[in-house]
């Protein structure tokens, strides 16, 4: 039951330091990831794994998308990512000793489960699976399995997946990491970050009423465009879907670097921009970016520990989110987005649990 919400997606948006806790349990320890946790035989297909190819639909393609930022950069792996319905009708190439893993929350998407039965047909050392259901077909199908907690997600909005997937994706960064030098004391640091995951989120979740204030500023608004760098830009491509799959709104989400190149065109006092920005070595990157957008009259609505570097005015918006340890921003950032299209929604008098043509599985292509 909805309990004493008003909606699913806002339960399941404040289930999230529950759910995240929950997904970690007995998958770390003080300092170290828990590989048992992929399976018994994780261990011995994990010495082996040399790259992984990452395939799945919508939030959970996006869940994807941020691991390959940490795939490459902390476990110094290759690691592609795709959506199932590209993938499944492609020839690919499948280089050796690569980890097919697919991510989904229903594990019965239809795209998603006949990617992973043509890569059975391909050369991949094994395939895993991060999911939500503990009976579904992409559970039978896969030789690895990770269950996130995160309990039944009823919202066709997916949202608590989301952020328990990125958990998962952080995991399997980790222990494929050790085996290519990711250092004990790294792993140590990174490890008590995911510990104070639900506390963090449980901080995001005080940014609601703040949140829905700003909402208002959407209400008469057409477009919006969402944007972010580095492992960020994923972050920023969920918040665009969650906003037009929830509020209609056509939300469009680049990397800020990307700007230039097209996008700056659309600019104008109609345009909502929104920017992930927490602070890290792409910030000052993105700061001249956003200026560049509120120079073309934009209204900026900008997600930042470093409110200071954004002064507020007629056309900033800050939004103060605490500072957290970069390896969890993904996960935390996440949470004012869902709270944004959440409160959108709300103004624009959408149905917020079951938006117009969409169903909660896709189980037909
Ligand atoms: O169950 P799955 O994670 O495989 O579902 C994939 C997508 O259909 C799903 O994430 C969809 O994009 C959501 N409605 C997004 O909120």
């Amino acid at each position: 039951s909805k309990g004493e919400y008003r909606h699913y997606m806002l339960k399941e948006i404040f289930e999230q330091p529950e759910v995240l806790k929950r997904t970690l349990q007995g998958r770390i320890s003080k300092h170290h990831v828990l590989e048992e946790a992929f399976g018994t035989e994780a261990k011995a297909i994990f010495d082996r794994v040399k790259g992984v190819q990452i395939v799945a639909c919508g939030t959970s393609y996006h869940a994807g998308l941020v691991a390959k930022y940490w795939m490459e950069s902390i476990a110094g792996i290759p690691c592609q990512v795709e959506v199932a319905s590209e993938y499944r009708y492609r020839k690919v190439f499948v280089p050796d000793d690569t980890l097919f893993v697919t991510i989904s929350q229903s594990g019965e998407t239809a795209d998603t489960l006949a990617a992973l039965k043509e890569a059975k047909k391909s050369d991949y050392l094994a395939s895993l699976v991060i999911c939500n259901a503990p009976s579904s077909s992409l559970v039978r199908e896969s030789d690895l399995v990770f269950m996130t907690h995160a309990g039944p997600e009823i919202g066709v909005a997916s949202t608590k997946a989301f952020t328990t997937q990125l958990v998962a994706l952080q995991l399997l960064t980790i222990a494929l990491g050790r085996r290519h030098g990711l250092t004990e004391a790294i792993e140590s640091d990174m490890v008590s970050a995911l510990a104070s995951l639900p506390e963090a989120v449980s901080k995001a979740l005080l940014l609601d009423d703040v949140i829905k204030k700003t909402s208002e500023a959407f209400a008469d608004k057409h477009h919006a465009l969402f944007l972010g760098r580095g492992v960020e830009y994923p972050v920023a491509m969920e918040g665009a879907l969650k906003l037009k799959e929830i509020s209609y709104i056509h939300a469009e989400s680049y990397p800020a670097g990307e700007l230039k190149h097209g996008p700056l065109a659309l600019v104008d006092s109609d345009m909502p921009i929104v920017a992930v920005a927490p602070n890290n070595e792409l910030m000052e990157k993105l700061k001249s970016n956003l200026e560049e957008v509120q120079a073309r009259g934009g209204k900026l609505f900008v997600f930042s520990d470093q409110a200071d570097a954004f002064p507020n005015s007629n056309d900033v918006t800050v939004i103060d989110v605490h500072s957290v340890p970069e390896t969890i921003a993904p996960m935390v950032y996440t949470i004012p987005l869902q709270l944004l299209s959440y409160h959108v929604a709300i103004v624009k008098g959408t149905d917020v649990d079951q938006p117009r043509n969409l169903a909660k599985s896709v189980t037909v292509e």
